[in-house]
């Protein structure tokens, strides 16, 4: 009796021991397109606002959306450097940097771009290994 309490007792063990270890790994898996495994979005934006699955996530369609934003279905051709040309740093549109920053990471509890690719930076920034410069992925327009 006293010998089965024990073995309960080291299996409990083992298996929190266990427990700890895989959620360690899990973290060492991390991942970083284009470092710790292929990039998906290597165009940046246009990779995920792109038509799929029947919807259409598509920027210019998007930003239809918004109340009160300009169609740029003709302005924009490379995207999303020409964005920049409203959002300037200090405009009344808002630099480029914090309007995209803050839709993707606001309501972080309800946010899908959080929820379905863990708010990764690099899935619009690229890391050059090389020279360690991060920048802005970039792609062609896609309407
Ligand atoms: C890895 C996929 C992904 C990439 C890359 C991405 N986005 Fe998004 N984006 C999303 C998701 C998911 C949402 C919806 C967020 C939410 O739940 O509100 C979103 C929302 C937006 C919105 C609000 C309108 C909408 O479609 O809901 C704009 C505008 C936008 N993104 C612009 C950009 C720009 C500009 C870039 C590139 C600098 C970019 N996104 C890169 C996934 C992505
Ligand atoms: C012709 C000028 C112009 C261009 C080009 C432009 N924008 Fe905007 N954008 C605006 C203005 C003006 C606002 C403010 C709209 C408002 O709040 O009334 C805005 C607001 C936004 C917002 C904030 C919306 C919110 O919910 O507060 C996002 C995000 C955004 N733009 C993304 C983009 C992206 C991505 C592109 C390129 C694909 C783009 N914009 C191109 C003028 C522009
Ligand atoms: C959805 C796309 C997207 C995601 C995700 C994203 N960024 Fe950005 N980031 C941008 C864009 C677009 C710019 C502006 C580029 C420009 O102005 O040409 C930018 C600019 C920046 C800048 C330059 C700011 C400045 O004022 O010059 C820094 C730093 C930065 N991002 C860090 C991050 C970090 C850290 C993360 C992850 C927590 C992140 N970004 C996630 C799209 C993104």
């Amino acid at each position: 009796m006293k010998h089965s309490k024990s073995l309960i007792l080291i299996i409990a063990v083992l298996v929190l021991f266990l427990g700890a270890v895989m959620s360690a790994s899990a973290q060492d898996t991390l991942k970083l397109s284009g470092i710790t495994t292929t990039d998906d979005h290597p165009n940046g934006c246009v990779d995920c606002h792109k038509q799929s699955g029947g919807n259409d996530y598509r920027l210019n369609t998007a930003l239809k959306e918004i109340s009160g934003h300009p169609d740029v279905t003709k302005i924009v051709k490379t995207v999303p450097k020409d964005c920049g040309m409203c959002h300037k740093p200090n405009s009344s549109a808002g630099s480029l940097t914090l309007q995209v920053h803050k839709i993707h990471f606001e309501n972080p509890d309800e946010n899908h771009f959080i929820s379905n690719y863990q708010g990764e930076c690099l899935a619009c920034h690229s890391l050059d290994l090389a020279t360690g410069e991060m920048s802005v992925k970039s792609g062609p327009k896609n309407w």
